[in-house]
Parts: structure tokens; C-alpha cells; sequence
């Protein structure tokens, strides 16, 4: 058509007239080209893949969009229900805007993605860029840095030795909630106590302490320093848990709908001033007597003590230090308030805790790290609370396929952002009988049909902090941190239903998966200890 417009050159009429056919066959090329790609299972973003065909099943979604909107609200709910339509358990296949995605809700395809070395990267979001993670542990990409990072980490903060080193401090810190709790609930009418808003300072205690050597008072209103670190959290927290449509649709990058893009911006300098400033003060102790090598140093003086190959430069150690704040703090008091719900919920489960903790522990003296070990109905609370609610039932952050991969006799293409639905493994009845019911009964290997399954990623039917090569690395930190706090809040008090806040298990997804109503509970004292550490 164009080379004959160029042959015999058409008259006013005739040339606009030929202008319009040309505009009406781009806009039906285009069309076409966009429904031909959408008809393929999975979409549009595997439609547009030049000589491959996708063979796994899932669904189309829309156009251009392919399924956004099932992102909102709990996906890991809808995404499960979407798996079952499409007969896609093992793996599904779909478009998130231009992004291509498959999603395991088996075990065994779950680990064929975790463990695998072609699935060792992680797709890097927008705010997670902006806001330095790039250059942290959860997105740095594999490779000789990472993996310098995970040894320091392992090595200096997560290693056993460590963790029990700053078991004094994480004490100090249980007791200080437990009294405030009392406290709490002395002034409250009714009694009844917001528990989240203790754990959440004393995880993020937890974490400054062991990471920065630093612990606040964020009762204090004063303390402006608290307070901006909270506010920071907050916004961070908020950031990266939205769910960004340019993250998929690189059209809306510069128009930023959900503003996140500038809220980033403002928020960086903020946090690389904040984290700098406690650099700076480590510098200047560590010229005076600090030991980086004795147990209890904190994670700052270890990353300013790395030397030749292993040293980092201010602005990555910022990036490294902020990214435990975030991994760190959230999970562990999510977790705790799903488990208390629970118990408020279960009376008689939480009788079976109470008579263990008074057989085991007693009631003359506060209960440690040492003991929990001793106590394997608590610890098989916690796994059921792992199972029913997972902090992260998508496991949060995705892997990214660094090369074409076969998984379950399927292509999954270089590029391909993959995600696993732990809530959909740990709710499926072919694993886990009545998955509804809290039962930590199967936990407990003593008890017909229990075991007692290992939840670090070893075991596939319930790995709450992945598995493979980017497994969490604070699962034991974490661990310690919540049957610590939940044995604590048990031996101190009986947790009862407040008759004016209902407990409410509905959830919501954010960074991690949250209760939507936080959890109003009455404590009534069991033993008069408080303060003893
Ligand atoms: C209940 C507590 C926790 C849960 C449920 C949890 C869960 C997870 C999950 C699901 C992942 C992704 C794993 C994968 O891709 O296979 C992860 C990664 C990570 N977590 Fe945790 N986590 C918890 C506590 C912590 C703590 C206390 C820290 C540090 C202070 C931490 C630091 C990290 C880091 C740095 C990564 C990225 C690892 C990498 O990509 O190499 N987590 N966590």
C-alpha cells in the first residue's frame, strides 16, 4: 500500500481518505496483535514470546492487563481459587501486565523453583530500587556479593552464638512488654489490651539492639529520634508492601498513579541520613574500646570491621542495615498476634501451653531461650500458627528465572518472575486433614497421626521462610524471638476474649499478611512475675 502512495501520488481526497485506511490498519494490526497474544493460556505476556509456546495452564486475564486486578485484596486466596479452576495446582501460568508469572501451589514444584540455581534472583520492584535494596541482602542478584553478604550475615548476626549471646537483651525486652501490658491493662476499662503495638516496639527493639546496638523508648513522646525512626518504618513498610501497577505496565512509570514513586524519593535521603548518623557514632566508639569480634558487638561494628575484598562502602552497609529493619521487624510480631488470636480463640489449647510452661518451667522464675527447647507443645503452636497463617503466604519476595528452565516438563522462559502460594500448600487438604481447624496436635509427633515437621525449608509442605539458596536467614532469630515472647506472655498471664473487641481473624495483605482488626485481649495474671529477667 505504501509503495503504491508512492507511485501515483493521490489527490487532497484521495490522500486523506488513504490516511484513514492506513490509521484504521495500524489500529486493527495492533488489535489483532494484542488478541492474538492474549488468547495463549496465561495471557498476553506469554503471548508476545517469540518461537516458544507455553504449555502450562492459567488464565488469560484481560487484555493489556492480563490479571492485575486479581493482585488486590488477598491474592493468595484468589490466586489458590484461580489454580483450582485452571486445574494448575502444580503450576499456573499468568500475566501481570507485561510481566510473565508462574505460580506453584505444590510441593514438590515449590521446590523444584526455591531450590533451584536458575531461580536465584529476584525481580527488583520499583520502591524496593528506589528505596536501596538493591544493594541488600533480599535483591542484591547472585553472585559474588551476595554471597559475601549471606556469609558476614550468617556468620556474625544469625549464627547460633550470636543469637543466644543477645538473649539477655531480647529478655530485658519481653519484660519491659510484660509490664507494660500490666500497665496497659490496669488503666484500660475492661482490661483489655492492643497487643500489637508492644510487640511491634519490641521487635523493632529487638532488631536495633542486636543490629545497631541501639534501643528506644517509644513511649517517650519526646524522643524525636524514636519517633522518626517509627514514622520511617511505617512509610517504608507501607511502600514496599503496595502493590505497584508500574511495576508491570512500564507506560504508567513517569505518570507514578499511586505516587510511590516520589513518596521513595522523599523517604531515602531520610533514612541514608538516619542509619549514616549511627555509622558514624560506631566509627567514632570503635576507635575508643568496642570488640567487633566478641559476641554481643553489635551488626555495625562487625560491617565497619570487614576488611580487603569483604569491605563495603558506607552507602551498601546503609543499604544492608536498613533491609534488617524491614526483614526483621514486621514478621515476628505478625506472627506472635496470629498465635495469640489463636489461643484467645482456643482456651483449651492455651490450657495445654499453661500446664506445660507450669510443669517445665514453673512458676518461681521467668522463662529463657534455654528452656524453649523443653517445650514442644509450644513449639508446635507456633508451627500451626506458621501453617494456618503465614506471614508471607506468597512468600513475599518473588524469584526471577535467570535462563530457560524446565519445571515439571514444562518451559518456564529467562525473565519469568516466579512465586510460590505457601498458603495455598498449607491449606490443602491433600496435605494437611481439616486444614481450616487450628490443630497443633499435628505437630507433635507423640499424637496419633502428628510429626514433627522441620519448617526451616527442608520440608515443602510448610516452609514459611522459603527454602533453597535464599532461604531466610533470620529463621532462627525469628524463631527464638516469637516462642520466647509467646512463652513469656503465657507464663505471665492467661489471655481472655474481650467482650467489646470480638477476636477477628480476617487478614490483609500487605507487606506481610496482617489481621485487619489488631487483636484486644484481657491478660489476667497467673504468677507475680514481672520485671525478672
Ligand atoms: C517470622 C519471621 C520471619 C519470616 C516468616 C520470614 C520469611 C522470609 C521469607 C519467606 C523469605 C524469602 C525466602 C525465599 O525466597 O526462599 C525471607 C527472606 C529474607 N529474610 Fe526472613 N523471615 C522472618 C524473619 C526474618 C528476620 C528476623 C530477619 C533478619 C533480621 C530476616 C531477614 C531476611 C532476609 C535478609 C531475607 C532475604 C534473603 C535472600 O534473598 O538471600 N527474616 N524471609
Amino acid at each position: 500500500m505504501i509503495s503504491l502512495y508512492f507511485l501515483c501520488p493521490p489527490s487532497n481526497a484521495h490522500h486523506a481518505s488513504l490516511i484513514a485506511i492506513f490509521h484504521e490498519f495500524v489500529v486493527f494490526y495492533c488489535l489483532s496483535t494484542v488478541l492474538v497474544c492474549w488468547l495463549v493460556p496465561g495471557g498476553s505476556a506469554w503471548g508476545s514470546l517469540k518461537g516458544k509456546r507455553n504449555s502450562i495452564p492459567g488464565p488469560r486475564g484481560l487484555p493489556i492487563l492480563g490479571s492485575l486486578l486479581e493482585m488486590g485484596g488477598l491474592a493468595h486466596r484468589r490466586l489458590a481459587q484461580l489454580a483450582q479452576t485452571h486445574g494448575a495446582l502444580s503450576l499456573m501460568s499468568l500475566s501481570l501486565g507485561n510481566t510473565r508469572v508462574v505460580i506453584a501451589s505444590k510441593p514438590d514444584t515449590a521446590h523444584d523453583i526455591l531450590c533451584s540455581s536458575s531461580f536465584a534472583n529476584r525481580p527488583l520492584k520499583q520502591s524496593a530500587q528506589q528505596l536501596l535494596f538493591g544493594r541488600a541482602i533480599g535483591f542484591a542478584p547472585q553472585g559474588d556479593y551476595w554471597r559475601g553478604l549471606r556469609r558476614i550475615a550468617a556468620n556474625h548476626l544469625f549464627a547460633p552464638k550470636r543469637i543466644a549471646a543477645h538473649g539477655a537483651s531480647r529478655q530485658l525486652e519481653t519484660a519491659q512488654v510484660l509490664a507494660s501490658i500490666a500497665k496497659e491493662s490496669s488503666l484500660t476499662p475492661g482490661g483489655a489490651v492492643h497487643i500489637r503495638s508492644h510487640l511491634q516496639r519490641a521487635s523493632l527493639n529487638n532488631i536495633m539492639s542486636s543490629v545497631f546496638g541501639r534501643r528506644y523508648n517509644f513511649e517517650d513522646t519526646d524522643c524525636a529520634e524514636a519517633l522518626q525512626l517509627k514514622e520511617m518504618v511505617r512509610e517504608g513498610f507501607e511502600l514496599l508492601g503496595a502493590f505497584n501497577w508500574a511495576d508491570h505496565l512500564p507506560a504508567l512509570e513517569a505518570i507514578d498513579p499511586q505516587n510511590i514513586h516520589q513518596r521513595c524519593a522523599k523517604l531515602v535521603p531520610r533514612v541514608t541520613a538516619f542509619v549514616q548518623n549511627i555509622i558514624d557514632d560506631h566509627r567514632e566508639r570503635a576507635a575508643v574500646n568496642r570488640s567487633p569480634g566478641s559476641d554481643v558487638s553489635d551488626f555495625v561494628d562487625v560491617l565497619l570491621s570487614l576488611q580487603g575484598g569483604e569491605k563495603l562502602s558506607d552507602a551498601d552497609a546503609v543499604a544492608v542495615l536498613w533491609e534488617m529493619i524491614f526483614r526483621g521487624t514486621d514478621t515476628t510480631a505478625i506472627l506472635t498476634e496470629w498465635i495469640m488470636a489463636e489461643l484467645v480463640l482456643h482456651p483449651e489449647i492455651q490450657a495445654k501451653v499453661h500446664a506445660e510452661l507450669d510443669t517445665v518451667v514453673g512458676k518461681e522464675k521467668a522463662v529463657c531461650d534455654t528452656d524453649i527447647a523443653r517445650l514442644p507443645y509450644l513449639q508446635a503452636v507456633v508451627k500451626e500458627t506458621l501453617r494456618t497463617h503465614p506471614p508471607g503466604p506468597l512468600l513475599s519476595w518473588a524469584r526471577l528465572s535467570t535462563e530457560d528452565v524446565q519445571i515439571a516438563g514444562h518451559l518456564i522462559p529467562k525473565g519469568t518472575t516466579a512465586m510460590v502460594n505457601m498458603w495455598a500448600i498449607t491449606h490443602d487438604p491433600a496435605l494437611w486433614p481439616n486444614p481450616e481447624e487450628f490443630c497443633p496436635e499435628r505437630f507433635v509427633a507423640s499424637e496419633a497421626g502428628g510429626a514433627d515437621i522441620d519448617v526451616r525449608g527442608n520440608d515443602l509442605r510448610l516452609a514459611p521462610f522459603g527454602a533453597g539458596r535464599r532461604v531466610c536467614p533470620g529463621r532462627a532469630l525469628g524463631m527464638a524471638t516469637v516462642q520466647l515472647w509467646l512463652a513469656q506472655l503465657l507464663h505471665k498471664f492467661e489471655w481472655v476474649a474481650s467482650t467489646d473487641h470480638p477476636v477477628d481473624l480476617s487478614e490483609v495483605l500487605k507487606l506481610s499478611c496482617e489481621m485487619v482488626h489488631p487483636l484486644h485481649a484481657i491478660p489476667l495474671p497467673r504468677t507475680s512475675l514481672v520485671n525478672v529477667i
